[in-house]
């Protein structure tokens, strides 16, 4: 009886988080997925991202094999306050710890070639400040090979973690830490340039339900999870092994001759994004104007105001009850209530990231197409002091992550195809004008800087000359295996 009820309870444990109802249901995994995939750990709002050089293979298989024995997976309460563990290799990583050249090339391509690259340096728009050879990590030739992500919920916690964390470092030998970013959820859960973050992200099927109003935004597990169906109804590319090479048998078969290196794993983007707060403050300051004070003119071009509520539902003024509030604030399409984007312009930053339903040829059509091209992001702010001029001055910013099965398909096409794109929804001369890749500087001289057009009657406003608000400081592409693959990349 005991065991029957324990199963009832289990099957229909319903726990209301953000804005999905999230549901334990078989399928998913849960406890070989890396738990930052499926969740934000919201309650644990300081974190330090450490990168990791390995100065040798058994330096890094020993502190994987560790580090294993540390990791958070899905399958933890989310309501459980201790600290949370995640790790991601690159594909330089995997080279070090000796995975040999045939298993490495069935990765994802994007993965296997790094971030910097000068194909990518266009298609992400890296140029100006933000040129790959000015990046404080990630650069061609840096040896980075692994992420280790800490989350705890103080500041006092994380430092406890980290030296914990550092100590299995020392104790194993050969490992260096490159960099350390630090960052931090404030209360309000604001990005720096004031705006709640955090709010649109992809229901997972098989994992969050939808709230009434909101079935459009489920999508299939594959797009974020290796090993499931995705959004084209198939499963997504997978990294292989030779069977002969899982001694122990850690891996599942995926046919007769090879195990699946990537079940239950992603790939993971992580970009430093320094913000200009001044400029973006003074910018909307100097522009501000009786039809639009500063505020309003933020908002049409994030597409949300401050407390998180969209402009398509609260076109006037912010109103925090619908920011607010997990069943309303994201549950909205285009085609229906703002088609010509009086509420919430074509051009801002939400309607690029996430067209939904309002491109052509028709609402349903644009409804799927962008549906296959979602990342569930879960970046935080960073603060870091730096000395500029003999002036320690601190630097502000976002470390973006994002989650996807397919980088090219996911991160690069939003990045590319929308945010960057000069002619996205049949406008001109514009870009994303919160994030996107303005030309600056010495940046193709002549290009004139982005446009921002706010459609209203009976003419549309615009805005001309708007400046680069956000750079890259570096970033690079990474793989989150499953505990499974974890081990077996440590053995
Ligand atoms: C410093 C840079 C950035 C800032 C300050 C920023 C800020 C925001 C804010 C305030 C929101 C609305 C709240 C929310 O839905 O969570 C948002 C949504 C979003 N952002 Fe960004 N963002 C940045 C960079 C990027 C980049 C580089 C991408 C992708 C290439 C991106 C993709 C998205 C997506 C997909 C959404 C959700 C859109 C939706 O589904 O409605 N963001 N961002």
């Amino acid at each position: 009886v005991v065991a029957a009820t324990l199963r009832l309870i289990r099957r229909n444990f319903v726990f209301v988080f953000n804005q999905g109802r999230i549901t334990m249901k078989e399928g998913l995994e849960l406890s070989d997925i890396q738990g930052l995939i499926l969740r934000g750990y919201g309650r644990k709002k300081f974190s330090y991202y450490v990168f990791i050089e390995f100065e040798h293979d058994r330096a890094g298989k020993e502190w994987l094999g560790e580090t294993c024995d540390h990791i958070t997976t899905c399958q933890k309460k989310p309501a459980d306050l201790e600290a949370s563990v995640n790790v991601a290799l690159t594909a330089k990583g995997l080279k070090k710890i000796g995975l040999s050249e045939s298993v490495l090339e069935t990765f994802a391509r994007e993965f296997q070639e790094g971030m910097d690259t000068d194909y990518r340096k266009r298609i992400l728009g890296d140029m100006g400040d933000s040129d790959q050879s000015k990046w404080e990590l990630g650069q061609r030739d840096e040896p980075l090979h692994a992420l280790l992500f800490l989350y705890a919920a103080d500041k006092k916690k994380l430092d406890e973690l980290y030296e914990q964390h550092r100590s299995i470092m020392e104790r194993i030998g050969g490992l260096i830490e490159r960099h350390r970013h630090y960052s931090y959820l404030s209360k309000s859960k604001n990005e720096p340039f004031g705006f709640r973050d955090g709010i649109a992200q992809p229901l997972v099927k098989g994992y969050n339900e939808a709230p009434p109003g909101q079935e459009f935004d489920m999508i299939a597990p594959g797009e974020f999870i290796l090993g499931y169906t995705n959004q084209y109804d198939v499963i997504p590319y997978t990294a292989k092994v030779p069977n002969a090479i899982d001694k122990q048998d850690l891996l599942p078969r995926l046919s007769s001759d090879e195990k699946d290196l990537g079940k239950n794993g992603t790939y993971l983007v992580y970009r430093k994004l320094l913000q200009d707060i001044d400029g973006f403050d003074n910018y909307f300051k100097q522009h501000a104007t009786s039809d639009y004070d500063a505020e309003k003119l933020k908002a049409k071009f994030m597409g949300r105001w401050p407390s998180g509520a969209p402009l398509v539902m609260c076109p006037e003024k912010d109103d925090p009850e619908v920011g607010t509030d997990p069943a309303r604030r994201n549950s909205f399409l285009y085609y229906k209530d703002d088609p010509d984007g009086f509420s919430c312009p074509q051009g801002s930053h939400i309607r690029r990231a996430n067209p939904r339903d309002s491109l052509l040829p028709s609402p349903k059509e644009s409804l799927l197409v962008a549906n296959r091209h979602r990342i569930i992001r879960r970046g935080r702010p960073y603060l870091e002091a730096k000395n500029q001029n003999g002036k320690q001055v601190d630097e502000v910013g976002i470390v973006f992550i994002a989650i996807n099965t397919n980088i090219k398909r996911q991160f690069e096409f939003i990045q590319q195809t929308w945010v960057n794109d000069q002619k996205f929804d049949g406008l001109y001369d514009t870009k994303d004008p919160v994030t996107g890749d303005v030309p600056s500087g010495d940046q193709l001289p002549g290009e004139p800087l982005t446009t921002m057009i706010i459609p209203q009657k009976p003419v549309r406003e615009v805005l001309r000359g708007i400046p680069r608000f956000v750079q890259v400081r570096g970033g690079g592409y990474f793989f989150l295996p499953g505990i499974k693959a974890l081990r077996f990349l440590a053995s």
